[in-house]
C-alpha cells in the first residue's frame, strides 16, 4: 500500500515527510493503523548524530542505518496479520514496545525483557523476521524504522514481538505514551532506582521522561521528591505529578537536598535531562546519600566516554551509579499495568500531553520540545 512517514535522510537535516511503499506483513508481522505517536527526546538524538551508528559496522550487519522513518512511541489497531501470527489479530488494539520482548531469549528468561536480544538491532530498524525492510522510498529504496517501529506514520509494519495487546477500552492516545516516556520515567523510579516509601529522590530534568519519573517516584511512597528543571511551567507542573520541591538547577537542588534531609542527602537521583554529559554526573552523585543510588535513563552521544566523579565518595560511601534502558520494564507485564493505574484515575497520561500535532508538523513539534514547550508534543493521525 502506499502511505506516508517522517524520514530522516541523514543526521544534522529536518524531517522529511514523504509518500512511501509499505509492503504487506510477513511471517510473524502485522500491519498497525497507528492512532497517534509521541515526540521523544531520543528521535532527536538521532537528528543530532548523538545515535549515529558507525557505518560500517551498519554495513557488516547488512544494512545501513539511514534514510530511516522515525517515531517509535505509539499505539493503534492492527489491521492485517501476517502468516503464523498466532497472539495478535486484526482489530486488535496494541501499544508498540520501544524495545521488543521475544519472551525467550536469556534475558527475557529471567524478567529483562528490556534487555532482550532482539533490541541488538534497534537503531537499524529492519524487520526482526529476516533483516529486510517492508518500508520503501517511492523510487523504491529501503528505509530503516526507529527502533525497528517508526511510529511517525500513519501505517507501519512491525513484528508481532513488539506489540502489546491492551483493552479496547483504554484511549490509544493515551496509551502510546506508555510504549516508551511513561514506562522509562516510571520505571527509572520504580524499578532501576528502586525508590521506597520516605525515600528522598531528586528527578534531573522534566521532560516526558522525567515527570514520570517524578510519578513513579511519589507512587512508590517518596516523603521528598525534588523535581529540577531550569523552565518554570515544568517546574509549577510538577506538583501535580507529585514533587513535593522543585529547583532551577542542580546547584540549588544540591543545597535544597542538604537541607531537607539534615546532611544526609538523597536516597536516590534520576537523570533524565535531554541529553546525558559527562559533566552533570558529579554533581548528580555529590547530591546521592552514602548507599545511595544515581540512575543515568538520559542519553548520550553513542560515543561519550569521559565522565566527572568523585572515585574516592563512589567506593567510600558505598554509592551506585547505574544506567537504566526503558525503565528496566517488562513491557508485557508492565505497559498493561500502567494503564490499569491510567484506568483506575491513579497514573495520570492526560496531563502529560501539552500540544498535539499533525505528521506534517513533526519539525514544529521538535522544535517546541528544544524551546521547552511540551512536556510530551503527540502526532494525531
Ligand atoms: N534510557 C532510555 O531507555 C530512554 C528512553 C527514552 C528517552 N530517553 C532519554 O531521556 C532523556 C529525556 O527525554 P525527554 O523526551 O524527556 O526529553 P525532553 O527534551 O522532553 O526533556 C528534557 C528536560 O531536561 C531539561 N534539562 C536540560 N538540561 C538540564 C539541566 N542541566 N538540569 C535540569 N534540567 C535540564 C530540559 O529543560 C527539559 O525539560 C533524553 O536523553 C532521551 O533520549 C532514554
Ligand atoms: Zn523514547
Ligand atoms: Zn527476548
Amino acid at each position: 500500500m502506499q502511505t506516508r512517514a517522517a524520514i530522516l535522510w541523514e543526521p544534522h537535516t529536518d524531517w522529511s515527510v514523504e509518500d512511501i511503499e509499505l509492503d504487506d506483513p510477513k511471517a510473524g508481522e502485522v500491519k498497525v493503523k497507528l492512532a497517534a505517536a509521541g515526540l521523544c527526546h531520543s528521535d532527536e538524538h538521532l537528528r543530532t548524530g548523538d545515535m549515529r551508528l558507525d557505518p560500517e559496522v551498519a554495513k557488516l550487519m547488512g544494512w545501513e542505518q539511514f534514510p530511516i522513518i522515525g517515531g517509535h512511541e505509539g499505539a493503534g489497531e492492527v489491521v492485517e496479520v501476517g502468516p503464523g501470527v498466532t497472539t495478535l489479530k486484526e482489530g486488535d488494539h496494541v501499544v508498540l514496545s520501544f524495545i521488543p520482548a521475544c519472551g525467550r531469549c536469556p534475558s527475557c528468561a529471567r524478567g529483562r525483557q528490556h534487555l532482550c536480544d532482539l533490541g541488538a538491532v534497534l537503531l537499524g530498524g529492519r524487520q526482526i523476521s529476516d533483516m529486510t525492510a517492508r518500508h520503501r522510498t517511492k523510487n523504491g529504496r529501503d528505509l530503516g524504522l526507529m527502533c525497528l517501529l517508526g511510529t511517525f506514520a500513519p501505517y507501519t509494519v512491525v513484528n508481532e514481538a513488539s506489540c502489546v495487546k491492551i483493552d479496547d477500552g483504554i484511549p490509544l492516545d493515551r496509551a502510546a505514551l506508555v510504549g516508551c516516556g511513561v514506562t522509562t520515567g516510571w520505571g527509572a523510579a520504580v524499578n532501576a532506582a528502586d525508590v521506597r516509601p520516605g525515600e528522598t529522590v531528586v528527578v534531573i530534568g522534566l521532560g516526558g521522561i522525567g515527570m514520570n519519573a517524578v510519578q513513579g517516584a511519589a507512587m512508590a511512597g517518596a516523603q521528598h521528591v525534588i523535581a529540577v528543571d531550569p523552565i518554570d511551567w515544568k517546574r509549577e507542573r510538577a506538583a501535580i505529578f507529585g514533587a513535593t520541591h522543585t529547583a532551577a538547577s542542580i546547584e540549588e537542588a544540591a543545597a535544597l537536598v542538604a537541607e531537607l534531609t539534615w546532611g544526609a542527602n538523597a536516597d536516590k537521583a534520576i537523570l533524565t535531562t535531554g541529553v546525558a554529559t559527562g559533566d552533570l554526573i558529579a554533581p548528580m552523585m555529590g547530591m546521592v546519600a552514602k548507599g545511595g543510588r544515581g540512575v543515568v535513563t538520559a542519553v548520550a552521544p553513542i560515543s561519550q566516554e569521559d565522565v566527572k566523579l568523585n572515585l574516592f565518595d563512589l567506593a567510600m560511601q558505598r554509592k551506585e551509579l547505574v544506567g537504566c534502558i526503558f525503565g528496566n520494564a517488562n513491557p508485557r507485564r508492565d505497559i498493561p499495568r500502567l494503564l490499569r493505574l491510567y484506568t483506575d484515575g491513579r497514573l495520570k497520561l492526560d496531563e502529560l500531553v501539552t500540544n498535539t500535532y499533525t505528521l506534517d508538523e513533526v519539525n514544529q513539534g521538535y522544535r517546541d520540545l528544544l524551546d521547552g514547550k511540551n512536556l510530551r508534543g503527540l502526532i494525531t493521525y
